[in-house]
């Protein structure tokens, strides 16, 4: 039923993930769902970036350098929090979105079909088990130096990936009447 597995969905994170890989057959089909989100313009924004193996550690270093190089106050915890989480994930999918060029919508549009793409995948993943959260550290903006980024490219996160052996964590919600008024 989809409202259960709505509701079932869960941010789980790296410190839960077990060293069980993700198939490529299971990554493809994680992608294919997101290719099917809905698109205003037929625009069809997303791009992804798929990272395993020596490119998490890569991507580790990266990020704890750019850390300690642009931060103001250094914490060293945060540092290795940085450069080891990614090492965690079986696969980290980088999140982007390409800007039309004609630029026929607003950006937002643009992001709000990239979030629906990620909904997708994120669903499957807790249909197939698979842990997944969508990290989006303030050092996103440098991205462009650790990829080759297009003109009108952003990265907007990173879609964490991997098996998990603990029960998933209870979810939160305020109350829906809190957010709804009825006209
Ligand atoms: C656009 C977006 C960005 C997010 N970025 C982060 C992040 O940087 N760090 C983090 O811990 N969680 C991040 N999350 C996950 C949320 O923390 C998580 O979804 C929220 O706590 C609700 O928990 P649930 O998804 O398990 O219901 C992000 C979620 C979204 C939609």
């Amino acid at each position: 039923m989809i409202k259960k597995l709505i509701k079932s969905r869960r941010a789980i994170f790296p410190a839960q993930y077990n060293q069980k890989p993700i198939s490529k057959g299971d990554i493809l089909e994680v992608l294919d769902a997101a290719n099917w989100a809905p698109t205003h313009k037929k625009t069809e924004p997303w791009r992804f970036k798929v990272l395993q193996g020596e490119k998490l550690v890569e991507l580790g270093v990266f990020l704890s350098e750019k850390y300690k190089e642009t931060t103001d106050k250094f914490s060293e915890f945060q540092y290795n929090k940085l450069r080891e989480n990614p090492t965690k994930a079986a696969c980290i999918i980088a999140i982007c979105m390409q800007r039309d060029p004609a630029e026929s919508l607003p950006e937002w549009e643009e992001i709000a079909a990239v979030a629906m793409a990620v909904q997708n995948m994120w669903l499957l993943c807790t249909e197939k088990n698979i842990g997944a959260y969508w990290s989006s550290p303030g050092l996103i903006k440098f991205m462009g130096d650790f990829f080759n980024l297009k003109e009108g490219e952003k990265c907007l996160g990173f879609f964490y990936m991997g098996y998990y052996d603990e029960p998933s964590p209870v979810g939160v919600r305020r109350p829906i009447e809190d957010k709804v008024e009825w006209l």
